[in-house]
C-alpha cells in the first residue's frame, strides 16, 4: 500500500492540462502516493447537474488530501442553459464545486503564496514576498442569498434594522441580497494562521485587510478578533489596512508587505492582484488547508480557449504540488521542487507564451524534472 491516497480532480479547461504536468513531476519525485481520479467540473454539471457528486466527496473521504486543476464557473442563467434537455426543468441551480468542497471539508485556510522568483520577466518588482491568508468557508461566499426577496423576510429585516427599510419599495423579484457572515471563531482561526505562518518563517509583521469603517459589524469583529490574537505573538507587528486603500499600497509598495489576513471575498481580490505581481496566474497557486484535509489548486481558472493545446503555463500548479508535498511533511521534495522550480525560472531557457516564449506545459514540467538530478 502507498503511503498516501491522493485524489486526481483535474476539472475542467487548462486543469487538465497543468494536471499532467503535476503527473510528471511527482512520479519523478518519486512520492510514494496512489492517485485517485475523481470526477468533478462543467462536463458533470451538464451530463448529471451536478458539478460535484457525491462519489467524489465519498473518493474524498479516504484519501490523505486532493489535488484540483481548474474549474469553469458560469453565473446562474448561463449554467442553467447548458444542461442536458432532460434536466433543464429540473430546477437545478449552480454552485461552484470548489466553494462547496471548502465548505464541506472545513478547508478555512486559503494559503496563497506570492513570491517573485529571480529572472521572472513578468514580475512587477523583483523584491516580492507576500503570503495571502484568505478566509475559506464564510464572508460574502457563504451562499447564504435571497432572491426573490420573501416579505415575511424583509419584515424581519426592517424589524431588526430599520436601515431596510430604505428598500421597502422594491417589489420581491426586484431585489437580491447575499450575506456577509462572519463568525468570532472563523475570524479568530484564520488570523491565527496567519500569525503562525509569519512566526515560522520570520515575517515581522501581519496586515489585517478589511474595511470596519463602513463594514463596522463584520469587518469590526474581525478587526477586535485579530487584535486579540495578534496579543499572542508579540514580535509580530499587526497592521491594519482598508480593502481599497491596500490595493493602492500593494501596487506602490508591495515590498512593504509579507503575511496578509482577510476574510473570504476580499481575499479572493487581493490575491489575484498579488499574483499579477509576481508575473501573473500562472505563478499563484493555493492551498484550502483545514484542521486534518486540504486540497491543492494553482489559484487561475480552467481558460476554456487555451484547454488541452498544452499551451499553459503550469508554474502555478508545480507550486501547488509543492505546498501539497509541505503539508503532507515531505519538506525535502518540496524543496528539491521549489529549487528546480526556481532554477528553471532563473535560467530562462523553458519559456511558455505568457513569458514571451513558445516552450509547452509538458516542456516546463521536463525542464524541471532535469533539475532534481
Ligand atoms: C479562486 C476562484 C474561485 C473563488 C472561483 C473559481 C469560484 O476565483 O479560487 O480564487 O472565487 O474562490
Ligand atoms: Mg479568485
Amino acid at each position: 500500500m502507498s503511503k498516501y491516497r491522493i485524489a486526481w480532480m483535474p476539472g475542467d479547461g487548462i486543469g487538465i492540462d497543468v494536471m499532467e504536468a503535476a503527473r510528471i513531476v511527482l512520479d519523478a519525485l518519486n512520492l510514494d502516493a496512489e492517485y485517485i481520479p475523481a470526477d468533478i467540473g462543467w462536463y458533470f454539471w451538464c451530463t448529471e447537474g451536478d458539478p460535484l457528486p457525491q462519489r467524489t466527496i465519498d473518493i474524498l473521504k479516504t484519501c490523505s488530501c486532493g489535488l484540483f486543476g481548474a474549474i469553469t464557473s458560469k453565473p446562474k442563467d448561463e449554467a442553467a442553459l447548458e444542461l442536458v434537455p432532460e434536466l433543464q426543468e429540473a430546477g437545478l441551480s449552480y454552485r461552484s464545486p470548489i466553494v462547496q468542497l471548502r465548505q464541506l471539508f472545513d478547508l478555512y485556510t486559503n494559503l496563497r503564496p506570492c513570491k517573485a522568483y529571480p529572472g521572472n520577466p513578468l514580475n512587477y518588482r523583483d523584491d516580492i514576498d507576500l503570503v495571502v491568508f484568505r478566509e475559506n468557508t464564510e464572508g460574502l461566499y457563504s451562499g447564504v442569498e435571497f432572491y426573490p426577496l420573501d416579505d415575511d423576510l424583509r419584515a424581519t429585516l426592517i424589524q431588526f434594522n430599520s436601515r431596510m427599510s430604505r428598500f421597502n419599495e422594491a417589489p420581491g423579484d426586484e431585489i437580491a441580497v447575499s450575506l456577509r457572515v462572519i463568525t468570532k471563531s472563523g475570524a479568530r482561526r484564520i488570523v491565527r494562521q496567519a500569525f503562525e505562518y509569519a512566526r515560522k518563517h520570520g515575517y515581522p509583521t501581519v496586515t489585517l485587510v478589511e474595511k470596519p469603517n463602513v463594514l463596522r459589524e463584520t469587518s469590526g469583529l474581525m478587526t477586535r478578533e485579530a487584535r486579540a490574537v495578534a496579543g499572542n505573538y508579540p514580535e509580530i507587528e499587526l497592521w491594519e489596512t482598508n480593502i481599497d486603500a491596500q490595493m493602492m499600497w500593494l501596487l506602490k509598495n508591495p515590498h512593504d508587505y509579507g503575511v496578509l489576513v482577510t476574510s473570504n471575498m476580499f481575499g479572493d481580490i487581493v490575491s489575484d492582484l498579488s499574483a499579477q505581481l509576481v508575473g501573473g496566474l500562472g505563478f499563484a497557486s493555493s492551498g484550502n488547508i483545514g484542521d486534518d484535509f486540504a486540497i491543492f489548486e494553482p489559484t487561475h481558472g480552467s481558460a476554456p480557449k487555451y484547454a488541452g493545446q498544452h499551451k499553459v503555463n503550469p508554474t502555478a500548479m508545480l507550486l501547488a504540488v509543492k505546498l501539497m508535498l509541505n503539508w503532507l511533511g515531505e519538506a525535502e521534495m518540496a524543496q528539491t521542487l521549489e529549487t528546480a522550480i526556481a532554477g528553471m525560472i532563473a535560467e530562462g531557457k523553458v519559456r511558455t507564451y505568457d513569458m514571451g516564449g513558445n516552450s509547452s506545459t509538458l516542456d516546463v514540467a521536463h525542464a524541471i524534472v532535469a533539475k532534481f538530478k
